[in-house]
């Protein structure tokens, strides 16, 4: 494994900080260089290679996507590309993109969860599903939205503040469960009779044997290959579709309809067709939006936290933002938009660590990317974790900067540098969605309490789907003084 946590201006320091170097971090507060994947030192060969795939994918890229424009590499006679240049990324998203689909590799890692949806699909299928979902998504429901996800964070701080003083608590997973109770208001109205731990396990399973299917795809072996665990990704997937066809029979025979996701996207139509969505259709994209949405928005906060916790200056900044935005009152949509640092904050984490590290296409016909001609069957992947460290495109890439977000740094970056959401057409539709949600969550929680990360902790990102703390994230929870009052926000 080679991970690393330094202290920007100190010695390296691999593996486990000492308790006296994490002390001193929250002391000083700046220029802390958090933990990140160093590439291999020499390239990797073949066994070495799947090996480190199954094992974390992140681990296996090399050098070259850190620092070059385009990389081409080849395993088992099948070729791949990694682009890493702004202008040949917006080529293979939005140039170039029909010549691109969501590729071999995609498909055998998600399909059999999410059947044939937006994530999923491509061609006339994709567009018409796409179409259907988006007025779902607009800012009219968004703002509805918002309630829920104000009393999904406030009850995740009422728990915590019941906890005893100090106590230690993972929280990716507490973010995951945060994410899901919003999840569950959002989407499904709350349905309080769901098992939420087993969908969350069943989930965690099904995405932990996603790199074997990764690697599987990789060396070209058919889809009935057997792999370890796929058992339990099995009993995963089957547990989520049983789960959300009962969510849509429920929806499908009660009286009045709400406003949730799930109402949403039965009563949807195609503008273009008036075609709507079939049982199966609804299932796939509830599922979508369930493992696409809460998964990743718990990552963007899990990863904040972590990074608020070795930066207590930034940390700072924030709560007197939210302190002054809101100025004693609930937290409204329009002070999502004014929380101008607070983004800032969520967008550089999304940056070092940004929860989809990965985006991949696989070349329909022949087309050029730059000068390179890429031939049909070329998988093309944008390593947007490394895109996020490159070193032509970030001064310092691996330190944690909020300022890099400041409106007038964004508008001098290129666009394509910077895609926690995609690009193009194909841009995460719950974009807005995340934003707000990522927002909430932090007002609310940070305005009671923070976070202190286990002393000597350095966590692992893991690539699996998503970027996950290896090992979650060990964080003591630490109270407002005694007397302090704790205010509810919404
Ligand atoms: C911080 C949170 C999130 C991140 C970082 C994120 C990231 C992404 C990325 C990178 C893509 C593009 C994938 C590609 O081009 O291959 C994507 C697509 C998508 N995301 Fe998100 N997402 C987030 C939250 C959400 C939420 C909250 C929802 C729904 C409630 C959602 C639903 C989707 C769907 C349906 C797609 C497929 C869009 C299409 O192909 O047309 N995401 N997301």
């Amino acid at each position: 494994m080679r991970l690393c946590g330094r202290l920007g201006s100190g010695p390296s320091v691999c593996g486990h900080l000492t308790r006296h170097l994490v002390l001193e971090i929250e002391m000083q507060g700046t220029d802390v260089t958090p933990a990140r994947i160093d590439p291999p030192a020499q390239p990797l060969r073949l066994i070495q290679l799947l090996r480190t795939v199954v094992r974390n994918p992140l681990e296996s890229w090399p050098s070259a996507v850190y620092q070059e424009h385009l990389h081409r590499s080849r395993v088992l006679g099948r070729d791949a590309i990694f682009v890493m240049h702004p202008a040949l990324i917006r080529q293979v998203l939005v140039d170039e993109a029909d010549s691109f689909d969501k590729g071999e590799m995609a498909r055998r890692a998600l399909e059999p969860a999410l059947g044939d949806a937006i994530l999923t699909s491509d061609g006339a299928r994709w567009r018409w599903q796409r179409r259907a979902a988006a007025p779902i998504f607009r800012q009219e429901h968004l703002r509805g939205f918002l309630p829920s996800m104000i009393a999904a964070a406030e009850r995740t701080r009422d728990r915590w503040l019941s906890l005893p003083a100090g106590v230690e608590i993972d929280v990716a997973r507490e973010m995951m469960q945060t994410t899901f109770d919003i999840v569950l208001e959002t989407m499904l109205s709350g349905r309080s009779n769901i098992d939420t731990a087993a969908m969350e396990r069943a989930i965690a399973d099904y995405l932990e044997s996603t790199s074997w299917m990764m690697v599987l795809a990789m060396i070209g072996a058919p889809r009935w290959v057997p792999y370890p665990g796929i058992g339990k990704a099995r009993r995963g997937r089957e547990h989520l579709k049983q789960l959300v066809d009962g969510l849509i029979a429920d929806v499908q025979h009660r009286p009045a309809a709400r406003n949730d996701l799930l109402s949403l996207l039965i009563e949807t139509t195609d503008p273009e067709t008036g075609r709507s969505m079939s049982d199966m259709d609804i299932r796939g994209n509830i599922l979508t939006f369930i493992m696409a949405g809460h998964e990743t928005t718990a990552l963007a906060l899990t990863w904040t936290f972590y990074l608020l916790s070795l930066h207590s200056d930034v940390e700072e900044r924030v709560k007197s933002e939210i302190a002054s935005v809101t100025a004693g009152s609930s937290l409204q949509l329009e002070h999502i938009d004014s929380l101008q640092y607070t983004k800032q904050v969520t967008q550089e984490a999304m940056r070092l660590y940004p929860p989809a590290p990965l985006i991949a296409r696989e070349a329909r016909r022949d087309v050029r990317i730059g000068t390179e001609a890429v031939r049909p069957g070329t998988v093309v992947y944008v390593p947007v974790y490394a895109v996020h460290r490159h070193a032509e495109l970030w001064d310092r890439p691996d330190v944690f900067d909020p300022t890099r977000f400041e409106p007038d740094a964004v508008k001098a970056r290129d666009r394509y540098a910077y895609l926690p959401f995609g690009a193009g057409l194909r841009v995460c539709i719950g974009m807005s969605f995340a934003q707000m949600e990522t927002t909430a969550v932090l007002a609310v929680l940070l305005e009671s309490l923070r976070l202190r990360l286990r002393p000597g902790y350095v966590p692992e990102p893991k690539l699996r789907v998503t970027l996950r703390p290896a090992g979650g994230m060990p964080m003591r929870l630490v109270r407002p003084a005694t007397g302090a009052a704790v205010r509810t926000v919404g």
